[in-house]
């Protein structure tokens, strides 16, 4: 059932017109991501209704602030249901334990996860840069067949969630490490057959420290939001990292894997080293 009809009995034809159309559900945890100011006094109801209506939801927030930290974590405050902000998401064949507030994830880049995981060639050698809860590694490790997997994530509670995660879903062949990928990326002293660099907005600040560890044949993923005509210039962003280092590279692909805001794409170039 539609929110605006479980509420219709609730609220006046105005508060029904405002209504959050936005969310994500995490696991049992359904978060409105642009809840109305006009409607927190109504906040309680709407969510308890939710609950009633939606039996795998159990705990209903809303986005206060968003990802604006170095550990992209949005602030949630609690609008209905149990009380807690830990879950278990199942996406893609795993299933990821963690905190909606205190790490970043999102749902909406699960098809961008498998496209990866479909894209990994038996024995590859994979560094997940910004490994978060480790999404990327899990579906990759449980869907693909990498001889290892490496991630790096700075968040210490992204890093604590991801070793479980890894148990969880009884990984071999990962190793995870807490820290900040320009620090602990030159010192792994080793070569990557494929390397992912899930930041969009910054990921072209690291685009050297990745290249520190790619050797001819390496595929990167390099993220991006741009707007549709602007694609050419993540491209060029990947040009001038690879000549700056001395790599000569191909573009093998520039993918829109989800919108970040109207006309604003999130977008992957995939390139190899050549
Ligand atoms: C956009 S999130 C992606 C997380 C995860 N890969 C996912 O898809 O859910 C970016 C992650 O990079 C981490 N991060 C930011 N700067 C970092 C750095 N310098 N070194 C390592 N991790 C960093 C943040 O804490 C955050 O978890």
């Amino acid at each position: 059932m539609k929110l605006k009809e479980m509420l219709k009995d609730e609220l006046t034809k105005r508060e029904i017109r405002l209504l959050p159309s936005s969310f994500d559900v995490v696991g049992d945890i359904l978060i409105f991501t642009d809840f109305p100011k006009e409607l927190e006094k109504k906040e309680k109801i709407i969510g308890e209704k939710v609950i009633e209506n939606r039996k795998n939801i159990n705990v209903v927030l809303k986005k206060t602030e968003k990802y604006a930290n170095e550990f992209r974590t949005p602030v949630l405050s609690h609008i209905a249901g149990e009380k807690r902000k830990e879950t278990i998401h199942k996406e893609n064949n795993v299933r990821l334990k963690l905190d909606v507030e205190k790490v970043y994830f999102s749902t909406r880049s699960s098809n961008e996860r498998l496209r990866i995981s479909k894209l990994v060639k038996e024995g590859e050698s994979v560094l997940v840069m910004f490994s978060g809860c480790t999404p990327f590694v899990c579906v990759i490790a449980k869907n693909a067949n990498p001889s290892k997997i490496v991630g790096v994530e700075i968040n210490p509670v992204g890093h604590e969630y991801g070793l479980e995660n890894v148990k969880l879903n009884k990984l071999e062949n990962v190793k995870l490490i807490n820290g900040d990928v320009r620090e602990v990326v030159p010192s792994l002293n080793e070569k990557f057959d494929r390397i992912l660099m899930p930041l969009p907005k910054s990921a072209e600040n690291f685009l050297d420290t990745a290249l520190s560890v790619a050797k001819k044949g390496t595929i990167l993923h390099f993220y991006d939001f741009l707007q549709e005509k602007e694609f050419d210039l993540a491209k060029q962003k990947v040009l001038d990292a690879c000549k700056r280092n001395n790599f000569e590279c191909k573009i093998l692909d520039v993918v829109k894997c989800g919108q970040y805001a109207p006309y604003t794409f999130r977008i992957s170039v995939d390139f190899q080293i050549v």
